[in-house]
């Protein structure tokens, strides 16, 4: 299970389960409060584009700045010609390689998740209420999250990726989930947030083993993967205000085969990652051992925090 991660600390139990439940009003306070922070943090929807201004400044200071790893990976072709399918026994391939294509196939699911998504949703413009406006950006967050996963790769000299689709069963998945009714579709949704940040936190404590080598590129692939996290830490409490009581115990009973299922498909995976631990940590979730810098930058439901909480 994941003790901590980088930057300080948050010494004290100050926050309550992300499982938590919640009145119908907190959920609708916590909707406008949540709107006002995306707004906030991501800045001005370029819809034709997919981004959002604040998020497209911070990819363009990361590029303007670029870090490149002092070698490239030990084997480039190893990472090409397994990244989308699996061909080679991961057993052979070095830690950076195995971590990367892992990485990549995370977020490759991620992608065909949105960009399904996008084209069923209604645009900002077209919004009826604070949730479809939510949506909107939250899917815009989610490409900025590609682009940022994407400087990672060219931060170890990986050029050529591309973002290639799923197969047709699971393109059509991804395809027709958005038009699952809320209720049904909530409980699903939150918990593949809440698996995103349990990656990202397993990911995140095992950069400074992995990449023991390259300090700079390890630091720069921190910066890129605490960007998207910061995103993620706010997208699990603004999914979980989507649901209600008994949707809220549904969620955690997905947990387990959610997590299990996913991780089955990618079978780097379980050589790097202890997936009991992630499914320990997703039922878990409190934030109390996010680093105070990450929360300070993201958002909170209410009813998680404890009174002296004032975030
Ligand atoms: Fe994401
Ligand atoms: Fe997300």
């Amino acid at each position: 299970m994941i003790e901590s991660f980088k930057g300080v600390i948050t010494k004290q139990e100050n926050y309550r389960s992300i499982f938590s439940t919640a009145t119908s009003e907190e959920r609708n306070e916590n909707f406008k409060s949540y709107w006002n922070f995306s707004q906030d943090h991501s800045g001005r929807l370029i819809e034709s584009e997919k981004d959002l201004e604040k998020k497209r400044a911070k990819l363009r200071f990361f590029q303007e700045k670029p870090v490149r790893s002092r070698k490239p990976l030990a084997n480039p072709e190893l990472f090409y010609a397994n990244y989308v399918h699996l061909k080679d026994d991961p057993k052979i391939f070095d830690k950076k390689t195995l971590l990367l294509t892992c990485i990549y196939k995370f977020a490759r699911h991620e992608w065909v998740g949105i960009s399904g998504a996008w084209d069923a949703i209604p645009s900002l413009a077209e919004s009826k209420n604070i949730t479809e406006k939510i949506s909107r950006v939250h899917l815009a967050e989610e490409f900025c999250h590609v682009r940022f996963f994407h400087e990672m790769f060219r931060t170890f000299h990986l050029d050529e990726v591309k973002w290639v689709p799923l197969g047709p069963l699971m393109q059509k998945v991804y395809q027709l989930f958005p038009y699952v009714p809320e209720m049904l579709m909530a409980p699903p949704a939150f918990v593949t947030e809440l698996m995103g940040i349990t990656f990202y936190q397993h990911v995140d404590a095992l950069l400074d083993e992995v990449f023991y080598d390259e300090p700079e590129a390890k630091t720069r692939i921190r910066e890129l993967l605490h960007e998207i996290m910061v995103d993620e830490l706010a997208h699990i409490g603004q999914r979980r205000n989507f649901i209600g009581s008994w949707g809220i115990r549904v969620a955690k009973l997905m947990v387990s085969p959610l997590y299990r299922l996913f991780y089955k498909d990618i079978p780097e995976s379980s050589l790097l990652f202890d997936i009991d631990s992630m499914v320990h940590d997703g039922l878990s979730f409190d934030y109390n051992n996010v680093s105070q810098e990450l929360l300070e930058r993201s958002w909170i439901p209410s009813y998680c925090k404890l009174s002296s909480v004032d975030n």
